[in-house]
């Protein structure tokens, strides 16, 4: 079942969320709608605090060439655990702060570390694009956007563009 993404500005995206202590039913059931989500929307990753539930669970899939197989992957306290000295630049974008890009620098490789659904623990190395989704990722599960990288000037001017939208949309 697809969920509703919160839009910045709003409370619950800037909250330290909960880590996820055993994996239950109910969480995979959220598991499943936030890649619906994700899918519908479309997006390449989406934490459990844009559709406004904070716990520390994240969605990806970077996999978006054609005719590439899908790779869902779903996260629960996820942890970067290693990162490389060298950076990559990558134009974000976010499904809560829609149609705004802006260039992020961020550790080229990292090691992460989850529990999966099964409630296995599992490490992996991600590299280019898989690498920034996944710290984007885990990001939003401590209240941080994509946008809190970037200067002042800029933040601010997407901030209230996006309160325009949510103005706009309110009034549909
Ligand atoms: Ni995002």
């Amino acid at each position: 079942m697809k969920r509703p993404i919160l839009i910045h500005p709003d409370p619950r995206l800037k909250k330290v969320c909960d880590p996820v202590s055993d994996v239950s039913d109910q969480l995979r059931a959220l598991a499943e709608d936030m890649l619906e989500t994700m899918y519908d929307a479309p997006g390449i990753g989406l934490a459990a605090p844009q559709v406004g539930v904070l716990d520390r669970l994240i969605v990806l899939d970077c996999a978006k060439d054609e005719g590439e197989e899908p790779h869902p992957l779903v996260m629960a306290n996820p942890e970067v655990i290693a990162s490389s000295d060298e950076k990559n630049v990558y134009e974000e974008g976010c499904l809560s702060i829609p149609d705004q890009f802006a260039d992020v620098t961020r550790p080229k490789v990292v090691d992460v570390r989850w529990m999966d659904m099964d409630g296995n623990e599992r490490t992996e190395t991600f590299d280019g694009l898989w690498a920034t989704c996944v710290q984007h990722e885990i990001d939003h599960l401590d209240g941080k956007l994509f946008i809190d990288y970037l200067g002042p000037m800029k933040r601010q001017l997407i901030t209230r563009k996006m309160q325009k939208l949510k103005r706009e949309k309110a009034k549909v």
